[in-house]
Formats: C-alpha cells, sequence, structure tokens
C-alpha cells in the first residue's frame, strides 16, 4: 500500500456512508420504478446521487411531468421496498467491525432522513450510525462537498479524519472536493477514469474495508495454506485425514479463532454430522437448513455471518463465539460437507478471509478424494 495511503487511513476516526447502492440495494429498485415511470436510462443515471431538486428541473426540461413521474416511480418503489429493504453484500461486516473498535458514523444521503431512519429500523441497522445527515435541505447537494463536511461537523470530526464509502459518480466527487478518503464500491455503473482518479480506493464489496483499514494486521498466508492442503491431499487423498490437517493447519495459522472443522453432509435427511475441527466439544448433528452450517448447505452458499447473535436459528457450540464462516465443500459438484470457522471477535471474517477460505475449500476439492463423505454418514 503507497505510504501516504496508510498514513492517511491511520488518522480515520469516523466513515461516513452513502445510503442508496452503498448500504442498500435500493438503486436498481429506484432505476425499475423511474423507468417503469417512462424515463429514458441515460436520463436516470444522470439523476444518481442528485438531489430531489435537481430530478425535477431536469425533468421538466426533458418535457416530462414532474409530479406524475415522481408520482408512478414512487408508486412503483413504495410496492417493492414493502417486500423489505435489502442491504448490500458486507453491509454487517463493516458496521459491526467499524462499531466494535468505537469508529464515528454516518449516513449522508440526498434522500430524506425519513426514508433513511426507515430503511434503519427495518432492516435492524439504526444501533450502527451516530448521525443521520441528508442533503433534502442543503442548497448544494453532491457532486458538492456540503453534505459531508456537515457529517463531519456534526460527529465533531475533521475532513482528513474522515472516510467516505460511496457507489455513484456525484459522491465520490463529493467525498474528493471534502477533502476525505474516498473509497469507492461501484454498484449500477463502474468507475471512468475521472472517477479512478479521484476516488483514494476502489473495491468490490463493504466487506474488504476492514481489510483496508486494518493496517497493522497480517493476514494468514491462505496461499500457502492452499499449499499445504493439495500437498497434504498428495501424500494421502483419503478424505478423514485431510480435512483432519486442514482443521489442523487453519486453526494455527487463524487468529482470534475459537473454532475450526467440518461437518458431514447425510445424503438421506440433508442433515450434517459433525466431523474433523479442532476446539471444543461441538454439537454432533445439525438438522437440514437449521444454524449457519444447516442454512450454508441448503443454500449451497457461503455465508459471512459478523454478528452470530443476529442469525436467526444460529447454534452456539461455543458461548465465546461472535462470529462465523461457514463454505459447503462439493464433490461432483454437490455439497457434501461444510467448513466451519468461529471467531470469538465480531466481524472477523473480511472479504480477504472469505477469498482465501474459499481457496483452500477449492483445492481439497480438487485435489482430496471425497467420495467417501457420501457413505461415512
Ligand atoms: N454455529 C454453528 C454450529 C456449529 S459450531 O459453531 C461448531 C451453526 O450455527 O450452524
Amino acid at each position: 500500500m503507497a505510504e501516504n495511503i496508510s498514513e492517511r487511513l491511520k488518522n480515520i476516526d469516523t466513515v461516513i456512508f452513502d445510503m442508496d447502492g452503498t448500504l442498500y440495494d435500493t438503486e436498481s429498485i429506484y432505476r425499475d420504478g423511474w423507468l417503469s415511470a417512462g424515463v429514458p436510462l441515460e436520463l436516470y443515471l444522470t439523476f444518481i446521487g442528485t438531489s430531489s431538486t435537481y430530478i425535477h428541473e431536469t425533468l421538466t426540461e426533458h418535457g416530462f411531468n414532474p409530479e406524475q413521474v415522481v408520482a408512478d416511480k414512487t408508486a412503483y418503489t413504495a410496492n417493492e421496498l414493502a417486500k423489505g429493504i435489502p442491504l448490500k453484500d458486507g453491509a454487517q461486516t463493516i458496521l459491526v467491525w467499524l462499531k466494535e473498535r468505537g469508529f464515528k458514523t454516518a449516513i449522508a444521503t440526498s434522500s430524506s432522513i425519513a426514508t433513511a431512519e426507515r430503511y434503519l429500523a427495518e432492516s435492524g441497522m439504526a444501533e450502527y450510525f451516530d448521525r443521520i445527515v441528508s442533503g433534502n435541505r442543503l442548497e448544494r447537494g453532491k457532486p458538492h462537498p456540503d453534505i459531508f463536511l456537515m457529517a463531519a461537523k456534526e460527529l465533531g470530526s475533521q475532513p482528513e479524519k474522515c472516510m467516505v464509502i460511496e457507489d455513484s459518480f456525484n459522491g465520490v466527487r463529493a467525498g474528493h472536493a471534502a477533502g476525505m478518503f474516498t473509497v469507492m464500491i461501484p454498484d449500477l455503473i463502474e468507475p471512468d477514469e475521472e472517477i479512478r482518479g479521484l476516488a483514494d480506493v476502489v473495491l468490490t464489496t463493504l466487506a474488504a474495508v476492514p481489510d483496508l483499514m486494518d493496517t497493522d494486521k497480517a493476514p494468514a498466508d491462505y496461499e500457502m495454506l492452499a499449499q499445504q492442503v493439495r500437498s497434504l491431499a498428495e501424500s494421502e487423498p483419503h478424505w478423514l485425514p485431510v480435512m483432519a490437517n486442514t482443521a489442523a493447519a487453519l486453526f494455527e495459522a487463524m487468529d482470534n479463532i475459537n473454532w475450526a472443522g467440518f461437518y458431514i453432509a447425510d445424503e438421506k435427511d440433508g442433515s450434517l454430522m459433525l466431523g474433523p475441527f479442532q476446539g471444543k466439544t461441538a454439537c454432533i448433528r445439525i438438522a437440514r437448513g437449521k444454524g449457519v452450517c444447516g442454512t450454508a448447505l441448503l443454500k449451497d452458499e457461503v455465508l459471512v455471518v459478523p454478528d452470530v447473535h443476529r442469525f436467526p436459528g444460529h447454534i452456539a457450540c461455543d458461548s465465546a463465539s461472535r462470529s462465523e464462516i461457514v463454505l459447503p465443500v462439493h464433490f461432483n459438484g454437490r455439497p457434501v460437507a461444510v467448513l466451519d470457522i468461529d471467531s470469538p471477535v465480531s466481524a472477523r471474517f473480511t472479504q480477504r478471509d472469505r477469498e482465501g477460505l474459499e481457496r483452500i475449500v477449492r483445492v481439497l476439492e480438487e485435489s482430496a478424494d471425497l467420495s467417501g463423505c457420501l457413505t461415512v454418514v
């Protein structure tokens, strides 16, 4: 990392989030709302991250009846949002991580405070924010820096101590103009050359922000661990010793974890049975779709849980566990086991951990003989 980037990151005490498209996966719902109200895509794209005054004026200039268009768009989005306010990938990870470490946090949005409060309440995220700042009543919206400067002032911070996280071009311009460390996480539009130049960093997910901010942390060397798993499997491909040694290698190499191991799937009823592991004695059977492990198997998805107390149906084997990651392991394209790792620290598992562990699971799938998993339970 460039010297001045890590120096600037060390000073940060406040993180200011844009809301739509950054924290919430709502931008695509709004887009579809504008399209259904007759606004062409190119025109809608100029609306992202601007104020309602700007949108109103632009619609008028293009010969639309702004009141009618806004009413149609609002009806569409209200219907969609009634189904739930979808969080962006990694949102919980970064919010739990920041809260645990005492950072000040704000939402700075061009939407109204009432909308922000509703989203936060419905998604259970209100406790993670110290302030909501709306650009609604500001004369100059993004790309002007005013909203971010106001957020910093309200939180008693200075611009050089603030990080802005944004998905829109105008948001990045505003963060840069405010003199703040600006992270872009693109949502609907990839950055062009101008925006790449203005953003200090471009990331793909909020779950990668802790990796960026944790400048002192020496992460586990996942590439080396993957090679270790490959050579273990080459000497004896049977799934049992490979999984046993993989659990041991991970338990030793990763800091801040209290459990690492495997559960093996039972083909008959879709439950999981305890396999090789390191850590405290654990529950032997997990029913289909239960707990983090059973859910990951059922959905055949990697699950990163930044706060296990917020995961409905989490099974607490060790009461010290605060966060968890579960990755399905496949044989012939079907999930036959899961790798489960627990940590006593909230939001322990970041994007870097997820990608590193995904790599290890791939190596295990490629090099170990997992056929025996199908008949063992
Ligand atoms: N927490 C897991 C159960 C397994 S233990 O963490 C080892 C779950 O909720 O599935």
